[in-house]
């Protein structure tokens, strides 16, 4: 039976009858047009879901839907975008050439965020540990962590 909750995305109320079943993930894709956090494993393993739940970065497809109620939740939209602006992690990414196919991006610039939310000047070793739980397909990840470093040093 589905259950009629609130969500905060972003900044903004949301009212939706949810599945008890429904992810966080399939709710922000497929509800609420949020196609940043992106659907791969669907089961903890990869990070590319990575959003922010109270400031903290979680795999949104393994949060159940009514289970974030009450939590304020971040997706890669709220952080920047071309029409408010990039945040300095989403252009040290283009800067640094830190895409490839982009689907683990979103979920690793997050966990970056993270990092740089608590630790302006974070090691090599730090960023590496903070990103370890977002799998790249792509890159080798060395200017992912260029890119980090990048936008670090914007503060
Ligand atoms: S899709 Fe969520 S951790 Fe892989
Ligand atoms: S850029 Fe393709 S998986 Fe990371």
């Amino acid at each position: 039976m589905q259950k009629l909750i609130t969500l905060q995305v972003n900044g903004e109320r949301h009212e939706l009858a949810v599945e008890p079943d429904e992810s966080l993930l399939q709710v922000l894709r497929n509800r609420l047009e949020l196609v940043g956090p992106k659907k791969g494993c669907d089961s903890g393993g990869c990070g590319c879901c990575s959003v922010h739940v109270d400031g903290r970065v979680a795999y949104s497809c393994m949060m159940y839907a009514v289970g974030a109620e009450g939590r304020e939740i971040t997706t890669i939209e709220g952080i920047g975008s071309p029409a408010t602006g990039l945040h300095r992690l989403q252009q040290a990414f283009i800067d640094a050439g830190a895409v490839q196919c982009g689907y683990c991006t979103c979920g690793i610039i997050m966990a970056a965020k993270q990092l740089l939310d608590t630790v302006k000047q974070p090691s090599e070793d730090q960023i590496r540990l903070a990103i370890a739980g977002n799998l790249c397909r792509c890159t080798g990840y060395a200017k992912i962590v260029d890119a980090i470093k990048l936008a670090a040093a914007q503060t």
